[in-house]
């Protein structure tokens, strides 16, 4: 079994970006980051984006709406970021409150300064294998990885456990598609599937990503499987200083045995998403002509 290293990958891929946005000779890109209330784990993801913006050069602007903020307000923020020069890309972060519409937010950020993938018409381009949009984050990520630890999906049987918006969606279209590294069979399950580890068995590359801790068990993957878990999920554990561990959709100490190649948690996607999003910005940067 091989581990594969999201932390080294990042770090590789960080570099690369540190050594592009050096060259350039005017204002660099800009980032603004929109966090509404102070969810704990929204709180330390924007704290992540912030400081790998910083080490890379990229101006990072950070936005803290009170969670009391009227979905009519948080329009006009948007409105007010997409209307301004200075700013390349937007992120609103998820989960927002329960009373703002989610997807109507997302769908009013500028398509041009969307590094998070998640309007509209960014999502139709992976649909149309257009380049010219922008992939959301992990779903750019899991690519990333599988293309670095030299995992073709090419004629591969790829079921993707989850059908969210912001990873099983688009990473079953990305495999999909017809191109290098893609070119998979793709399964989704969900949680209305029956018979799910009947489906599970048969994947060559399974991609977890349904938000439930320890979800996949030994019984539900065949030997020499290559996994993805893309979950993060907070269990409560008494012994650790935070309260809680990390853990991801997949049971790892029985399922990593069986597996070609599986990501950990923490240190396997996570790192990547938060890489893709600042070679995001910087496309954002390049895509625009205000520099
Ligand atoms: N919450 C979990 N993942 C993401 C992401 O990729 N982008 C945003 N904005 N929020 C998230």
């Amino acid at each position: 079994m091989e581990l594969i290293d999201g932390n080294q990958a990042a770090t590789a891929l960080i570099a690369e970006l540190k050594a592009e946005v050096a060259t350039f000779t005017g204002r660099k890109p800009c980032l603004a980051l929109v966090r509404v209330g102070e969810d704990p784990a929204s709180v330390s993801y924007v704290k992540k984006k912030e400081k790998t913006a910083a080490e890379i050069g990229v101006t990072s602007r950070i936005i803290l709406p009170p969670v009391t903020i009227t979905q009519e307000e948080l329009f006009a923020l948007i409105d007010s970021l997409n209307a301004d020069a200075t700013v390349d890309g937007i992120l609103v972060q998820s989960p927002l409150p329960k009373h703002i519409d989610e997807v109507a937010v997302f769908r009013r950020v500028s398509p041009d300064k969307d590094v998070d993938g998640f309007n509209t018409i960014n999502l139709g381009k992976i649909a149309q294998e257009d380049d010219t949009g922008f992939v959301s984050c992990t779903p750019a990520g899991i690519m990333e990885l599988l293309a670095r630890s030299g995992t073709d999906l090419k004629g591969k049987h790829v079921v993707v456990l989850g059908r969210s918006l912001i990873v099983g969606k688009p990473i079953a279209l990305l495999a999909l598609q017809k191109r290098a590294g893609a070119n998979g069979t793709v399964t989704i399950c969900h949680s209305g599937t029956a018979n799910l580890p009947t489906l599970t068995r048969q994947a060559d590359v399974l991609i977890a990503a349904i938000g439930r801790a320890e979800f996949v068990t030994a019984d539900m993957v065949k030997p020499g499987v290559v996994v993805i878990d893309v979950g993060i999920n907070r269990v409560p554990d008494s012994s650790k200083k935070t309260g809680y561990r990390l853990t991801g959709d997949v049971h790892f100490p029985s399922v990593a045995p069986l597996c070609a190649k599986i990501t950990p948690v923490p240190g396997g996607v996570g790192p990547m998403t938060v890489a893709m999003l600042m070679k995001n910005t910087i496309k954002a940067f390049h895509l625009r002509s205000t520099h």
